[in-house]
């Protein structure tokens, strides 16, 4: 198997180098701008601070003083041309510094975002499937603050879908895109924290109300289109909530027997197993298959800050290459189920892809049976590669405006240049692939080391758990009446 899994790894850096992007054009520059920030996380940091305040910034005079208070203070890191402009751009009209911000800011969205052009949108799907590749189309959004949002993200969703299901219906009929029946073109990809303005991890049964009541016209629409819906993954406080809405609606009378449900499973969680366990007992319990798509997850840095702030156990491998080998764990269970579980494989990491490809060689599974999915506007020539030898490629694709797609963008700037992922190192960097393709090696688990004391953590209410401990002492405290608690402190009631 190991040896496979180098043949193949190997086969597909040969055809990512063969495809390397022409100096000096688009995707060349874009590589260039991206390894030239990555070169000093001083100036990274100001620039993504800068970036992800920006589509708020409603004024040119405005945009001008951020650009400064974001840029100045490391204009040090800056090279010779851009410190210069970076100190005449207070001369210069406003308008004229941001419009030069705001264009600049739009390509680089552009590379990995499509704006909210539904003939664009039709377009761009259209041309990746005469490319061989098929689609699943996110509208960009997530963690929505007003009713009235939420309202619009649907309304979005379901403005789309007729789009979309035209759009697929006017291509040929034998598909440059290999496909079984049960992989349709027409694919959506849905936050559900952009369903409700209270994604409210404590309620999960108010939050899962909300959630669904706009869900099931979207859910209705696409399967009316024979289309897919996959639920996206998001932050790990929202995972219990986001699991129970999908397996409860799973198992409602009328989805019960669709196949075109689906949600993703984060390989960086602790709990990625027990979640796939689960995700197969609501398939078994309902009598028709789930698709599952596995990423590795793109909230690391989130997780890593929240738990640290809250005390809270990390719920995430801290270790990079430990997330790497649950992926291959978890793609061996998948390809085990995938006639109940179908199997979408995710990420960029050819070691990862190469040992997928390897293992449904091993099991003896058709090729049809498991598709990949890569990001837009992430590693196209090994997008290419994979279709090059007849896989079924899902290139996800998210769309609409910058504002809310703000933080996808930051998510995206940050995988691409975090040193710790394999887009940079094999992608910018150009590691030896030797290097690149070694199986992942779990370091030991360090033990933790306490202070003499610390505060007891706040409760984690996305936690059943503690949710149920919250309702007991709740029941116990009414136990006693409405009369009064007593205040104790150190054994003596006060
Ligand atoms: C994200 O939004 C791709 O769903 C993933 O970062």
């Amino acid at each position: 198997m190991e040896a496979r899994i180098q043949t193949i790894g190997q086969d597909l850096f040969s055809a990512v180098a063969a495809a390397a992007p022409t100096p000096l054009s688009r995707s060349w520059l874009h590589d260039r701008g991206m390894a030239w920030t990555m070169a000093d996380p001083v100036l990274q940091r100001q620039l993504f601070l800068f970036i992800d305040a920006l589509p708020g910034i409603r004024s040119d005079t405005a945009i001008v003083a951020q650009l400064h208070e974001y840029l100045a203070p490391v204009a040090g890191h800056l090279p010779w041309l851009a410190r210069r402009l970076l100190a005449s751009s207070r001369q210069a009209p406003p308008e004229i510094v941001a419009t030069a911000v705001r264009l600049a800011a739009h390509e680089l969205a552009g590379r990995f975002m499509l704006g909210s052009d539904p003939q664009l949108i039709a377009a761009h799907i259209s041309r990746l499937h005469q490319r061989g590749r098929a689609f699943t189309v996110d509208w960009l959004g997530e963690t929505v603050l007003t009713e009235v949002e939420a309202d619009a993200y649907q309304q979005a969703y379901l403005r789309l879908i007729p789009v979309l299901a035209t759009t697929v219906a006017a291509w040929p009929g034998s598909s440059a895109v290999p496909h079984q029946p049960a992989a349709p073109h027409l694919n959506v990809s849905i936050k559900l924290s952009a369903l409700t303005s209270h994604f409210e991890p404590a309620d999960v049964e108010g939050t899962s109300a909300a959630v669904c009541a706009r869900l099931r016209p979207i859910l209705r629409a696409v399967r009316a289109a024979g289309g897919v819906v996959n639920i996206d993954m998001e932050h790990h406080q929202f995972r219990d909530a986001t699991l129970r809405i999908v397996s409860a609606v799973a198992l409602e009378e009328e989805f019960r027997t669709w196949d075109g449900l689906g949600i993703a499973v984060q390989a960086y969680l602790h709990s990625c197993a027990d979640d796939l366990a689960a995700l197969l007992r609501v398939v078994r319990q309902r009598g028709a298959p789930l698709r599952v798509r596995l990423v590795k997850g793109a909230y690391w840095d989130h997780e890593q800050a929240i738990a640290a702030q809250r005390d809270w156990p990390l719920p995430v491998f801290r270790h990079k290459p430990a997330t790497d080998a649950n992926f291959e764990a978890q793609t061996r269970f998948l390809l085990h189920h995938h006639r109940e579980l179908l199997p979408a494989i995710a990420g960029h990491n050819v070691r990862s892809l190469a040992h997928a490809l390897a293992l449904r060689e091993e099991l003896g599974i058709p090729a049809a049976a498991v598709e990949f999915q890569l990001l837009h506007g992430m590693a196209d020539a090994l997008q290419q590669a994979l279709v090059d030898r007849g896989e079924r490629v899902r290139v996800y694709c998210p769309v609409g405006e910058l504002l809310p797609g703000i933080a996808y963008l930051v998510r995206r700037l940050l995988e691409n240049t975090s040193n710790q992922g394999f887009v940079r190192a094999g992608f910018l960097e150009h590691r030896r692939p030797q290097e690149l393709l070694m199986a992942p090696l779990v370091p030991p688990v360090a033990v933790a080391v306490r202070p003499p004391f610390s505060n007891h953590p706040p409760a984690d209410f996305s936690r059943e758990e503690h949710r149920q401990a919250m309702h007991e002492a709740l029941a116990a405290r009414d136990a006693l009446g409405p009369a009064w608690c007593p205040l104790v402190i150190d054994g003596v009631e006060l």
